[in-house]
């Protein structure tokens, strides 16, 4: 068969549509000989042993093969080099980077740096125990603090991961029986396991939908004891910032607690770069669980609640996921606390950052690409509507010098397909300017050329 080299585009586009064909019948039948019947469980129990034989594992064997028919290179992966701000180096070749999350530029800063090897020097490389055993260390309490502060809020507590903060609290506050939770459709997935976790009634109403959702309480509301509405800060596949001020009358109105996840508004959005609460305005008392990462503009690793004392004090006590895991690196917790203090003394970054998604979203709205309901974040999507051409487009600029993720079925429906950027402060104006040109010129020839190529329909749903 042709490697489908010396094919014109016609014929690729033939050869590319007769392979996706017998592909999804390939799929079919082999799922059809794979999975139990509809009656029950398999007589073969030994296809239950073998994970070649799982189901999920055949989808991923299928998005692979997927992607060698469309000639893409896996974007899954990609080792970067070095550290990544504006630019990365991956397999040796200098790109243009809009995949990472180091929105402030402070990952690869050297205060930063130095004060991560700082806190190793004092407190070694491990606080080897959790902190409610022997891992408590002068710089916890001291970050902790410091957090608070950036939310005029009085105490907050930092666990060793952004995912698993969500998942540990969410899963601990809220209990099966008795409490309900309210969560945005497009929450993360830390939200959505932290609700599974907890057993409580959960019900995701329509993405920022506070009508809705007041709606929802209005009819619910009495049956339950404690109900959360979680909500972010900014969405993290649309860039769209919630109505925070909505969301506040509507738990006031209800009874209800609140809590925002703040991985990609804090140190990004607001006049100050302090998150959605400098961004609108509010007081950090009107939100009872503020909860952020610090994988993004913190430059570190971990995630924060913060709130009221009495909260934090009975989080501390009895969070499975703090009280039965080891307490925040030394390291994480020296980088945390640099950039919180940079965050504060430095709002010219997150300025910086919004000027350059101002410019990009204002580029890439005058070509005409859709950029989805992004607006004054640094998430922007360029929304190809199509799960190949999204890989496609991926493939195309990563060959002209430019990194940028693809977000493919499942992880979206496949109509909504697009590319992620992720604007930095370090990102100059011809690196937004030539990166907006060649997504508009490799976009417009994809959908010209390939207007028919599509994910295999047993693939896509
Ligand atoms: C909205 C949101 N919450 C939580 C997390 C989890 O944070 P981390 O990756 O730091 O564990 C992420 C990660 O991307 C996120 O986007």
């Amino acid at each position: 068969m042709s490697d489908g080299k010396n094919l014109s585009v016609e014929e690729k586009r033939e050869l590319l549509k007769k392979l996706m064909k017998e592909k999804a019948a390939k799929a079919a039948a082999s799922q059809a000989a794979t999975s139990a019947p509809a009656s029950g469980f398999s007589e073969d129990k030994s296809i239950y042993t073998q994970f070649e034989k799982f189901p999920e594992v055949q989808t991923l064997v299928a998005q692979f093969q997927t992607l060698q028919m469309l000639q893409v290179d896996n974007p899954y992966f990609r080792v970067n080099e070095g550290i990544v701000k504006d630019k990365t180096r991956i397999g040796g070749r200098e790109l243009i980077s809009f995949s990472s999350y180091n929105y402030i530029g402070l990952s690869g800063d050297p205060r930063v740096s130095q004060a991560a090897k700082d806190a190793i020097d004092k407190y070694g490389t491990s606080v080897s125990a959790s902190r409610i055993a022997t891992g408590e260390r002068p710089i916890h309490k001291e970050l902790e603090q410091e957090i608070a502060s950036l939310l005029g809020v009085e105490d907050s507590i930092v666990l060793v991961s952004g995912h698993a903060t969500n998942v540990t609290v969410i899963g601990h506050l809220m209990r099966a029986g008795k409490d309900l939770i309210l969560y945005d459709s497009l929450s993360h997935n830390s939200i959505i396991e932290g609700c599974v976790l907890s057993g409580a009634r959960r019900i995701a109403f329509p993405h920022e939908n506070w009508e809705e959702l007041d709606r929802i309480l209005t009819e619910m509301r009495g049956d339950y004891e404690r109900v959360l509405i979680v909500i972010e800060g900014v969405y993290s596949m649309d860039g769209d910032i919630a109505n925070l001020p909505k969301f506040i009358e509507i738990k006031k109105k209800h009874h209800a607690l609140l809590m925002v996840d703040e991985a990609h508004s804090m140190g990004v959005i607001g006049p100050n770069g302090l998150g959605i609460r400098d961004y609108y305005g509010v007081n950090g008392n009107e939100v009872d669980l503020w909860m952020a990462t610090f994988s993004k503009s913190f430059a570190s690793c971990g995630g924060y609640i913060a709130g009221k004392k009495v909260l934090i004090d009975y989080l501390k006590y009895n969070t499975p996921g703090f009280v039965y895991s080891v307490g925040i690196s030394p390291a994480n917790a020296g980088a945390a606390l640099a950039a919180a203090k940079i965050m504060k003394t430095e709002p010219w970054r997150a300025l910086k950052c919004q000027e350059n998604a101002k410019l990009f979203l204002k580029l890439a709205k005058e070509k005409g690409l859709n950029t989805g309901p992004s607006k004054d974040s640094a998430v922007i999507p360029v929304i190809t509507g199509n799960s190949a051409h999204a890989l496609i487009l991926a493939d195309a600029l990563f060959k002209e010098g430019i990194n940028v993720q693809p977000i493919l079925y499942p992880a979206v429906p496949d109509n909504e397909a697009r590319l992620r950027f992720f604007i930095t402060s370090d990102h100059t104006e011809e690196e937004i300017i030539f990166t907006v040109n060649k997504v508009d010129e490799h976009l417009t020839r994809i959908r010209k050329e390939m207007a028919d190529v599509t994910f295999p329909k047993s693939m896509i749903g």
